[in-house]
């Protein structure tokens, strides 16, 4: 379990490196096409349409990933297109759950991501799909969508911000369950302030945090602040002198995405990423506000296919049956 978590957590740091590739060949050739472009005002437009979505798909935790991707597309009629993420032994079970079941529908493609990448031992893949637009939605996998994701997706972003997160001091009832979960919601929870590093960036302990589970990317700007490279120093320089703080389970990406968006980053609307509904199993929010909500995430230990949990139905009148009999739902009630 702790394994596994782990892994997740590697994976969408990973991830966002990744985003930062595929995009990077795009926006490079972009430049030129542009004036072509313009005499051709009907092809960018119809581009504009279709919103990509990039998803994880872990080997032990695809049917969370299946079941997100089935929530947003019953949801919406905007023309998705699902980036899903995975290591190379896992890319034919993705395609054949996608491809055997009711998914098989949407518009997807499968992104091989090579850890190797990071390292900088290898070059990225060139056959690997690239981004037609500079805005991107990234979903953390224990996520459902119940309202239009089109909405997330027009969520604006500030001249300047390269993504858009939710501000974990968002929304009073939020703020009622950090509470009753004993959550904290400042960077003194994820950075050890006494550590010089973390004091030279000058930034208040009692600054809001935001959770990276859901991001609203503007990827020219993520590639013109060089926001990887800033985040891959973060992540060396915590190896070097272990700057964050391990109490909460924020994973491995969390920290560093505070300190390179510390007061540069939009917000999304408060109910477009509804949280912490894997925190503590005996914590409930009220069903009124579930059904407003447009996201829901269980994030945390208690995950909505496991036991113990709470609000699992909400999740499993999405999921996806796994056509290989491998991913089961282990609720004992
Ligand atoms: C993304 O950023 C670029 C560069 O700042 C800007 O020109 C563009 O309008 C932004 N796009 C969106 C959708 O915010």
């Amino acid at each position: 379990m702790a394994l596994l978590r782990k892994i997740n957590q590697v994976l969408l740091f990973l991830l966002i490196v990744t985003l930062c590739v595929i995009l990077y060949k795009k926006v490079h050739k972009g430049t030129v096409p542009k004036n072509d472009a313009d005499d051709e005002s009907e092809t960018p437009e119809e581009l504009e349409e279709e919103i990509p979505v990039v998803i994880c798909a872990a080997a032990g935790r695809m049917g969370a990933t299946m079941a997100a991707i089935n929530s947003i597309y019953s949801n919406t009629d905007a023309n998705i297109l699902f980036y899903v993420v995975g290591l190379r032994n896992t890319l034919t079970r993705i395609r054949k759950w996608i491809e055997h079941s009711k998914l098989r529908e949407i518009n997807f493609k499968i992104v091989e991501f090579n850890p190797m990448v990071l390292k900088g031992k290898i070059r990225p893949d060139s056959s690997r799909p690239e981004l037609l637009q500079p805005k991107v939605i990234y979903l953390d996998d224990d996520v459902i969508v119940q309202g239009d994701i089109q909405e997330l997706y027009d969520t604006t972003l500030a001249l300047g911000h390269a993504a858009a997160f939710s501000d974990d001091c968002d929304l009073p009832s939020a703020q009622d369950i950090n509470r009753l979960v004993g959550l904290q919601n400042t960077y003194m929870g994820y950075l050890d302030y006494r550590k010089k590093a973390i004091k030279d960036l000058g930034i208040s302990p009692s600054t809001c945090s935001f959770n990276p589970g859901v991001i609203v990317a503007n990827m020219t700007e993520w590639k013109h602040q060089r926001i990887t490279k800033q985040l891959e120093k973060w992540m060396q320089k915590n190896v070097e002198e272990n700057l964050y703080s391990s109490s909460l389970g924020g994973g491995v990406a969390t920290s560093p995405m505070l300190i390179v968006f510390h007061g540069k980053y939009s917000t999304i609307n408060p109910l477009w990423h509804i949280r912490h509904l894997g925190w503590n199993p005996d914590a409930r929010y009220s069903e009124h506000f579930l059904q407003e909500a447009k996201l829901l995430h269980w994030n945390g230990r208690h995950k909505p296919w496991d036991f113990p949990s709470v609000h699992n139905d909400l999740w499993e009148s999405w999921f996806v049956p796994d056509p290989a009999g491998i991913f089961k739902l282990n609720h004992h009630s």
